[in-house]
């Protein structure tokens, strides 16, 4: 069976032969088996988490490389013991968030987001009017499970904020698409991230996402800033900066 699936790797066909295969219930578990086996052969031998979240990372996604880099990135910042908290710009349904919560349970995690699609008014395209409407805030929390230590800023970012002024953040992750969301949220937390935590953000190598949004508004912001970004290779090319 691995040998077949080898054969078709690489090919738009597997893709295809998946989303049958989970229409078809009798085959869901063979799905979601097969699954597995190929997202093991493109993740980290001897990851330094536990095999749990490595099982975890394995199991729910597509993009083990994104979800490599974001476990990488939590158990650096426990093991150098790096203060404040954690947040997501873009929280959609909450799946990457559960995720991060899962990762560091102990730390404060300020969840962003409309949890109504994107806000009209930061629309350059609007035929994204309709995007990420998907979602109830009851959905997301019930797919986080345990809420302790999260905290939901529902609205229009960045003006839900209001009263993190003086914190800081040790790991943000910005999954925001629009190039006005992106800019607001470089704006809000790049000074307020400690030394040595983590900025990541999604779809920087996305052009079909708002024009290139993610990356015109990291490049505008980033001309003056010491850190040089580090693009990855995951699936929507994110990147990666520490703060120095
Ligand atoms: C790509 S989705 C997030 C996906 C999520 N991070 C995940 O991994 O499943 C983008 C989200 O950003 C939210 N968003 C974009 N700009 C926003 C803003 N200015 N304020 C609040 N939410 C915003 C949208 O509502 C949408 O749910």
């Amino acid at each position: 069976m691995i040998k077949i699936i080898n054969q078709i790797i690489g090919t738009n066909k597997l893709d295809i032969i998946f989303r049958i295969f989970k229409k078809i219930s009798p085959l869901e578990n063979l799905y979601y088996f097969l699954k597995s086996e190929i997202i093991k052969k493109i993740s980290l031998e001897y990851p330094p988490y536990s095999l749990e979240i490595h099982n975890n990372i394995i199991s729910t996604s597509w993009d083990p490389i994104r979800y490599g880099i974001i476990a990488l990135a939590i158990n650096t910042i426990k093991k150098e013991k790096i203060k404040g908290h954690f947040a997501e710009l873009g929280v959609f349904q909450g799946n990457t968030s559960k995720i991060i919560h899962h990762l560091a349970p102990e730390k404060k995690l300020f969840l962003f987001d409309t949890f109504e699609g994107f806000p009209a008014e930061f629309l350059e395209n609007k035929g994204d009017s309709e995007r990420f409407k998907n979602t109830q805030l009851e959905w997301v929390k019930k797919n986080i499970g345990n809420l302790n230590n999260i905290f939901i800023r529902k609205g229009i970012f960045p003006e839900t904020t209001e009263g993190l002024e003086s914190e800081t953040f040790a790991f943000v992750y910005l999954d925001a698409d629009l190039y006005k969301s992106t800019l607001e949220g470089l704006k809000f937390f790049y000074p307020r991230i400690s030394k040595g935590g983590y900025l990541l953000i999604h779809d920087y190598h996305n052009p079909q996402e708002s024009n290139a949004g993610v990356m015109r508004a990291v490049n505008e912001f980033m001309t003056d800033k010491m850190e040089k970004i580090i693009e990855l290779p995951d699936v929507l090319g994110s990147i990666i900066l520490r703060k120095l």
